[in-house]
Protein backbone atom coordinates (compact mmCIF):
# COMPACT_ATOMS: atom_id res chain seq x y z
CA UNK A 1 0.00 0.00 0.00
CA UNK A 2 1.39 3.32 -0.73
CA UNK A 3 2.16 6.41 1.70
CA UNK A 4 -0.04 8.76 2.39
CA UNK A 5 1.60 12.02 3.55
CA UNK A 6 0.57 14.76 6.71
CA UNK A 7 1.17 18.41 5.53
CA UNK A 8 2.01 20.74 8.05
CA UNK A 9 2.71 24.01 6.27
CA UNK A 10 5.34 26.70 6.94
CA UNK A 11 2.96 29.33 9.21
CA UNK A 12 4.43 32.40 7.21
CA UNK A 13 5.44 30.99 3.35
CA UNK A 14 8.12 32.86 1.47
CA UNK A 15 6.14 36.13 -0.11
CA UNK A 16 5.94 36.70 -4.21
CA UNK A 17 8.46 40.11 -3.51
CA UNK A 18 11.32 37.70 -1.74
CA UNK A 19 10.46 34.81 -4.38
CA UNK A 20 11.41 37.65 -7.27
CA UNK A 21 14.16 38.73 -5.66
CA UNK A 22 15.71 35.47 -5.49
CA UNK A 23 14.73 34.40 -9.18
CA UNK A 24 17.17 37.44 -9.80
CA UNK A 25 19.61 35.64 -9.25
CA UNK A 26 19.05 32.04 -7.31
CA UNK A 27 22.67 30.27 -8.46
CA UNK A 28 22.29 27.05 -7.46
CA UNK A 29 21.57 25.15 -4.29
CA UNK A 30 21.28 28.65 -2.95
CA UNK A 31 17.83 28.55 -1.23
CA UNK A 32 15.89 26.52 -0.72
CA UNK A 33 11.40 25.95 -0.72
CA UNK A 34 9.45 26.51 2.31
CA UNK A 35 8.63 22.99 2.68
CA UNK A 36 10.56 19.31 2.54
CA UNK A 37 9.28 16.03 2.59
CA UNK A 38 10.59 13.33 5.38
CA UNK A 39 9.49 9.87 5.34
CA UNK A 40 11.13 7.07 7.94
CA UNK A 41 11.99 3.47 8.01
CA UNK A 42 12.85 1.02 10.54
CA UNK A 43 12.77 -2.77 10.27
CA UNK A 44 9.49 -3.40 12.13
CA UNK A 45 7.23 -0.75 10.67
CA UNK A 46 9.04 -0.46 6.69
CA UNK A 47 8.41 2.73 5.66
CA UNK A 48 6.41 4.90 7.58
CA UNK A 49 5.74 8.19 9.23
CA UNK A 50 5.55 10.14 5.53
CA UNK A 51 5.36 13.87 6.00
CA UNK A 52 5.63 17.07 4.64
CA UNK A 53 6.82 20.00 6.83
CA UNK A 54 8.46 23.25 6.62
CA UNK A 55 11.90 23.15 5.76
CA UNK A 56 14.54 23.03 8.40
CA UNK A 57 17.58 21.04 10.31
CA UNK A 58 17.71 17.75 10.43
CA UNK A 59 18.39 15.97 14.21
CA UNK A 60 20.97 13.37 14.22
CA UNK A 61 22.46 11.70 17.30
CA UNK A 62 26.39 11.57 17.23
CA UNK A 63 26.75 8.00 16.68
CA UNK A 64 24.37 7.97 13.41
CA UNK A 65 25.53 5.08 10.93
CA UNK A 66 25.83 8.07 8.32
CA UNK A 67 28.18 9.88 9.89
CA UNK A 68 30.80 7.37 10.14
CA UNK A 69 30.56 4.94 7.19
CA UNK A 70 29.03 7.29 4.66
CA UNK A 71 25.58 5.25 3.91
CA UNK A 72 23.60 7.78 1.70
CA UNK A 73 22.56 7.92 -1.99
CA UNK A 74 20.55 10.73 -3.55
CA UNK A 75 18.95 11.64 -6.84
CA UNK A 76 18.50 15.03 -8.83
CA UNK A 77 15.72 16.11 -10.95
CA UNK A 78 14.31 19.01 -11.98
CA UNK A 79 10.11 20.64 -12.49
CA UNK A 80 10.09 22.88 -15.35
CA UNK A 81 7.13 25.68 -15.90
CA UNK A 82 5.74 25.51 -18.91
CA UNK A 83 4.55 28.37 -20.90
CA UNK A 84 0.87 27.90 -19.22
CA UNK A 85 2.29 27.66 -16.16
CA UNK A 86 1.86 24.11 -15.67
CA UNK A 87 4.56 22.62 -14.32
CA UNK A 88 5.87 19.22 -14.99
CA UNK A 89 8.76 16.31 -14.44
CA UNK A 90 10.84 14.73 -17.05
CA UNK A 91 11.39 11.21 -16.69
CA UNK A 92 11.06 11.09 -12.33
CA UNK A 93 10.49 7.31 -13.04
CA UNK A 94 13.97 6.73 -14.11
CA UNK A 95 14.97 8.82 -11.01
CA UNK A 96 12.85 6.65 -8.81
CA UNK A 97 14.32 3.09 -10.49
CA UNK A 98 17.66 4.43 -9.74
CA UNK A 99 17.31 5.38 -6.33
CA UNK A 100 16.26 1.55 -5.84
CA UNK A 101 19.29 0.07 -7.68
CA UNK A 102 21.19 2.56 -5.63
CA UNK A 103 19.61 1.98 -2.56
CA UNK A 104 20.30 -2.06 -3.18
CA UNK A 105 24.05 -1.11 -3.57
CA UNK A 106 24.88 0.28 -0.19
CA UNK A 107 22.48 -2.07 1.27
CA UNK A 108 19.79 0.28 1.89
CA UNK A 109 16.06 -0.40 1.98
CA UNK A 110 14.53 0.08 -1.55
CA UNK A 111 11.91 2.99 -1.41
CA UNK A 112 8.62 1.94 -3.60
CA UNK A 113 8.72 4.18 -7.09
CA UNK A 114 5.55 4.76 -6.41
CA UNK A 115 6.45 6.78 -2.89
CA UNK A 116 9.39 8.18 -4.21
CA UNK A 117 7.45 10.01 -6.87
CA UNK A 118 4.53 10.82 -4.61
CA UNK A 119 7.17 12.29 -2.30
CA UNK A 120 9.01 14.39 -5.09
CA UNK A 121 4.80 15.45 -6.44
CA UNK A 122 4.03 16.23 -2.80
CA UNK A 123 6.57 18.62 -2.49
CA UNK A 124 6.13 20.22 -5.76
CA UNK A 125 2.59 21.01 -5.41
CA UNK A 126 3.27 22.46 -2.08
CA UNK A 127 5.66 24.91 -3.14
CA UNK A 128 4.67 25.24 -6.59
CA UNK A 129 5.23 29.21 -6.50
CA UNK A 130 9.21 28.17 -6.37
CA UNK A 131 9.11 26.80 -9.61
CA UNK A 132 10.58 29.83 -11.88
CA UNK A 133 8.83 31.10 -14.85
CA UNK A 134 8.81 29.91 -18.11
CA UNK A 135 10.11 33.11 -19.85
CA UNK A 136 13.44 33.02 -17.20
CA UNK A 137 14.94 31.20 -19.54
CA UNK A 138 16.86 28.03 -18.52
CA UNK A 139 15.36 28.45 -14.74
CA UNK A 140 13.92 25.14 -12.95
CA UNK A 141 13.34 23.54 -9.28
CA UNK A 142 16.01 21.03 -8.44
CA UNK A 143 14.86 18.23 -6.66
CA UNK A 144 17.42 16.69 -4.37
CA UNK A 145 15.54 13.51 -2.78
CA UNK A 146 18.45 11.75 -0.07
CA UNK A 147 18.39 8.53 1.93
CA UNK A 148 21.17 8.38 4.90
CA UNK A 149 22.00 5.66 7.88
CA UNK A 150 19.95 7.35 10.51
CA UNK A 151 20.21 4.59 13.09
CA UNK A 152 22.38 5.28 15.55
CA UNK A 153 24.98 2.36 15.71
CA UNK A 154 28.49 2.45 15.51
CA UNK A 155 28.87 -1.37 14.14
CA UNK A 156 29.88 -1.84 10.66
CA UNK A 157 26.63 -3.37 9.10
CA UNK A 158 23.70 -2.41 7.11
CA UNK A 159 21.67 0.16 8.87
CA UNK A 160 18.30 -0.88 10.26
CA UNK A 161 16.36 2.25 10.14
CA UNK A 162 17.29 5.00 8.00
CA UNK A 163 15.45 8.61 6.73
CA UNK A 164 14.20 9.50 3.44
CA UNK A 165 14.08 13.62 2.25
CA UNK A 166 13.28 15.46 -0.42
CA UNK A 167 14.30 19.53 -0.26
CA UNK A 168 13.88 21.40 -3.42
CA UNK A 169 15.84 24.96 -4.90
CA UNK A 170 15.02 27.11 -7.37
CA UNK A 171 18.22 27.33 -9.78
CA UNK A 172 19.37 28.97 -12.61
CA UNK A 173 22.32 27.79 -15.16
CA UNK A 174 25.03 25.82 -13.66
CA UNK A 175 27.65 26.88 -15.49
CA UNK A 176 27.17 31.11 -15.39
CA UNK A 177 28.10 32.69 -18.30
CA UNK A 178 25.67 30.49 -20.40
CA UNK A 179 26.49 27.66 -23.35
CA UNK A 180 30.08 28.28 -23.03
CA UNK A 181 32.28 25.43 -24.00
CA UNK A 182 33.63 24.26 -20.81
CA UNK A 183 37.48 22.78 -20.61
CA UNK A 184 38.23 19.10 -19.09
CA UNK A 185 40.86 17.72 -17.05
CA UNK A 186 41.44 14.13 -17.50
CA UNK A 187 43.09 12.67 -14.89
CA UNK A 188 46.01 10.16 -14.48
CA UNK A 189 46.32 10.12 -10.90
CA UNK A 190 43.36 9.25 -9.70
CA UNK A 191 39.92 7.29 -9.84
CA UNK A 192 36.59 7.46 -9.57
CA UNK A 193 35.11 4.55 -9.28
CA UNK A 194 36.78 0.29 -9.65
CA UNK A 195 35.27 -2.99 -10.89
CA UNK A 196 32.83 -4.20 -8.54
CA UNK A 197 32.48 -0.15 -6.86
CA UNK A 198 29.75 1.88 -6.27
CA UNK A 199 30.69 4.05 -9.41
CA UNK A 200 26.94 3.14 -11.31
CA UNK A 201 25.38 4.28 -7.81
CA UNK A 202 24.60 7.70 -6.59
CA UNK A 203 26.32 7.69 -3.30
CA UNK A 204 27.80 10.85 -2.05
CA UNK A 205 31.14 8.56 -1.88
CA UNK A 206 31.68 8.62 -5.04
CA UNK A 207 31.52 13.10 -5.08
CA UNK A 208 33.64 12.82 -1.75
CA UNK A 209 36.57 10.61 -3.62
CA UNK A 210 36.11 12.77 -6.80
CA UNK A 211 36.72 16.04 -5.56
CA UNK A 212 40.17 16.05 -5.35
CA UNK A 213 40.91 15.21 -8.73
CA UNK A 214 38.32 17.83 -9.58
CA UNK A 215 40.76 20.24 -7.53
CA UNK A 216 43.68 18.63 -9.68
CA UNK A 217 41.34 19.90 -12.36
CA UNK A 218 40.90 23.55 -10.67
CA UNK A 219 44.73 24.10 -11.05
CA UNK A 220 45.09 23.58 -14.86
CA UNK A 221 42.27 25.75 -15.11
CA UNK A 222 39.65 22.90 -15.93
CA UNK A 223 36.33 23.49 -14.46
CA UNK A 224 35.38 19.32 -14.33
CA UNK A 225 37.36 16.29 -14.64
CA UNK A 226 37.39 13.10 -17.37
CA UNK A 227 38.15 9.86 -14.99
CA UNK A 228 39.43 6.91 -17.10
CA UNK A 229 38.36 3.29 -16.11
CA UNK A 230 40.45 2.15 -13.19
CA UNK A 231 41.14 -1.26 -13.93
CA UNK A 232 43.79 -0.18 -17.16
CA UNK A 233 43.14 4.05 -17.29
CA UNK A 234 42.65 3.23 -20.76
CA UNK A 235 38.87 3.85 -21.58
CA UNK A 236 36.92 7.13 -21.06
CA UNK A 237 34.27 6.68 -18.07
CA UNK A 238 31.95 9.85 -16.97
CA UNK A 239 33.26 13.21 -15.36
CA UNK A 240 32.97 14.20 -11.71
CA UNK A 241 28.92 15.00 -12.14
CA UNK A 242 27.93 14.25 -15.62
CA UNK A 243 28.27 11.76 -18.56
CA UNK A 244 30.48 12.30 -21.82
CA UNK A 245 29.62 12.47 -25.28
CA UNK A 246 31.60 12.62 -28.13
CA UNK A 247 30.54 13.75 -32.20
CA UNK A 248 32.35 12.48 -34.73
CA UNK A 249 32.30 13.99 -38.72
CA UNK A 250 31.04 11.20 -39.88
CA UNK A 251 27.42 11.68 -37.57
CA UNK A 252 27.87 9.21 -35.30
CA UNK A 253 27.58 10.34 -31.24
CA UNK A 254 29.48 8.09 -29.27
CA UNK A 255 29.23 7.79 -25.47
CA UNK A 256 31.00 5.09 -22.98
CA UNK A 257 29.05 2.25 -22.79
CA UNK A 258 27.60 1.58 -19.28
CA UNK A 259 30.66 -0.34 -17.72
CA UNK A 260 29.19 -0.76 -14.22
CA UNK A 261 31.28 1.90 -13.21
CA UNK A 262 29.15 4.63 -15.23
CA UNK A 263 26.02 6.23 -13.90
CA UNK A 264 23.50 5.62 -15.84
CA UNK A 265 22.48 9.28 -16.85
CA UNK A 266 18.76 10.34 -17.36
CA UNK A 267 20.06 12.99 -19.76
CA UNK A 268 21.95 10.67 -21.02
CA UNK A 269 19.76 8.42 -22.11
CA UNK A 270 17.51 10.39 -23.88
CA UNK A 271 20.49 11.55 -25.75
CA UNK A 272 21.04 8.35 -27.11
CA UNK A 273 16.94 8.86 -28.26
CA UNK A 274 16.65 12.27 -29.45
CA UNK A 275 20.45 11.78 -31.42
CA UNK A 276 18.65 10.30 -35.09
CA UNK A 277 15.48 13.48 -34.91
CA UNK A 278 18.88 15.91 -35.03
CA UNK A 279 20.78 13.26 -38.08
CA UNK A 280 22.95 11.37 -35.42
CA UNK A 281 23.72 7.81 -34.98
CA UNK A 282 24.05 7.10 -31.80
CA UNK A 283 26.92 4.25 -30.61
CA UNK A 284 27.23 3.24 -26.83
CA UNK A 285 31.26 1.47 -27.05
CA UNK A 286 34.25 1.47 -25.00
CA UNK A 287 36.00 4.56 -26.02
CA UNK A 288 40.14 4.79 -25.24
CA UNK A 289 41.77 7.45 -24.13
CA UNK A 290 44.28 7.59 -26.90
CA UNK A 291 41.43 7.14 -29.23
CA UNK A 292 40.12 10.44 -28.20
CA UNK A 293 43.23 12.15 -28.22
CA UNK A 294 43.56 10.97 -31.89
CA UNK A 295 40.41 11.55 -32.98
CA UNK A 296 40.67 15.29 -32.23
CA UNK A 297 43.87 15.56 -34.00
CA UNK A 298 43.07 14.10 -37.03
CA UNK A 299 39.97 15.96 -37.08
CA UNK A 300 37.46 12.95 -36.58
CA UNK A 301 35.96 13.64 -33.45
CA UNK A 302 34.55 17.62 -33.81
CA UNK A 303 32.63 17.76 -31.35
CA UNK A 304 32.15 16.91 -27.30
CA UNK A 305 29.94 17.37 -24.78
CA UNK A 306 29.18 16.60 -21.24
CA UNK A 307 25.31 16.09 -19.80
CA UNK A 308 23.75 15.52 -16.99
CA UNK A 309 20.50 16.99 -14.89
CA UNK A 310 21.84 19.90 -13.66
CA UNK A 311 24.38 21.22 -16.35
CA UNK A 312 22.03 19.73 -19.10
CA UNK A 313 24.39 19.93 -22.42
CA UNK A 314 27.42 21.61 -22.22
CA UNK A 315 30.02 21.91 -25.09
CA UNK A 316 33.64 20.35 -23.70
CA UNK A 317 36.48 23.27 -25.46
CA UNK A 318 38.94 20.98 -24.68
CA UNK A 319 40.58 18.16 -23.04
CA UNK A 320 43.91 18.94 -21.20
CA UNK A 321 46.34 16.35 -19.51
CA UNK A 322 49.77 16.32 -17.78
CA UNK A 323 50.73 16.31 -20.98
CA UNK A 324 49.19 19.17 -21.99
CA UNK A 325 46.03 20.49 -23.77
CA UNK A 326 43.73 18.66 -26.60
CA UNK A 327 41.44 21.69 -27.71
CA UNK A 328 37.88 19.83 -30.17
CA UNK A 329 37.05 21.27 -33.33
CA UNK A 330 37.34 24.72 -34.78
CA UNK A 331 34.22 26.33 -32.88
CA UNK A 332 30.94 25.69 -33.92
CA UNK A 333 29.01 23.12 -32.22
CA UNK A 334 26.15 22.68 -34.25
CA UNK A 335 25.53 19.04 -33.32
CA UNK A 336 25.73 19.66 -29.92
CA UNK A 337 23.46 22.91 -29.60
CA UNK A 338 20.68 20.77 -31.65
CA UNK A 339 20.32 18.38 -29.23
CA UNK A 340 20.86 20.61 -26.53
CA UNK A 341 17.92 22.55 -27.99
CA UNK A 342 15.84 19.03 -28.57
CA UNK A 343 16.24 18.10 -24.97
CA UNK A 344 15.15 21.82 -23.69
CA UNK A 345 12.43 22.32 -26.17
CA UNK A 346 10.94 18.85 -24.41
CA UNK A 347 11.36 19.75 -21.09
CA UNK A 348 9.98 23.17 -21.24
CA UNK A 349 7.06 22.34 -23.71
CA UNK A 350 8.21 24.03 -26.44
CA UNK A 351 8.38 21.07 -28.66
CA UNK A 352 6.13 17.89 -28.76
CA UNK A 353 6.75 15.48 -25.86
CA UNK A 354 6.96 12.26 -28.81
CA UNK A 355 7.90 10.17 -26.25
CA UNK A 356 5.66 10.89 -23.15
CA UNK A 357 9.10 11.75 -20.98
CA UNK A 358 7.06 14.69 -19.44
CA UNK A 359 5.15 13.94 -16.36
CA UNK A 360 2.37 16.43 -15.38
CA UNK A 361 2.68 17.80 -11.43
CA UNK A 362 0.47 20.88 -11.07
C1 LIG B 1 28.61 10.98 -11.84
C2 LIG B 1 27.45 11.44 -12.65
N1 LIG B 1 27.37 11.03 -13.92
C3 LIG B 1 26.33 11.41 -14.71
C4 LIG B 1 25.34 12.25 -14.23
C5 LIG B 1 24.20 12.62 -15.11
O1 LIG B 1 23.03 11.96 -14.69
P1 LIG B 1 21.59 12.57 -14.96
O2 LIG B 1 21.51 12.85 -16.41
O3 LIG B 1 20.66 11.50 -14.51
O4 LIG B 1 21.49 13.80 -14.15
C6 LIG B 1 25.41 12.71 -12.93
C7 LIG B 1 24.39 13.62 -12.42
O5 LIG B 1 23.52 13.25 -11.73
C8 LIG B 1 26.47 12.30 -12.11
O6 LIG B 1 26.56 12.71 -10.85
Amino acid sequence: MSLSFEITRKPTPTSAAELQRIWADPGFGDYFTDHMVTIAYDRPQGWHDARVHPFGPITLQPHAAVLHYGQEIFEGLKAYRHPDGSVWLFQPERNAARFVTSAARLMMPALPVEDFLAAVTELVRIDKAWVPSAEAGEYSLYIRPFMYASEPFLGVRAAESVTFNVIASPVGPYFTGGVKPVDIWVTRKYSRAGRGGTGAAKCGGNYASSLIAQYEGDEHGCSQVLFADANTGTDLEELGGMNLFLVTRDNQLLTPELSGSILDGVTRGAILTVARDVGLTPVERRIGVAELYDGIGSGEIVEAFACGTAAVITPIGGFTDDDGPHPVGDGPVPATLAIRQAILDIQYGRAADKYGWMVPVV
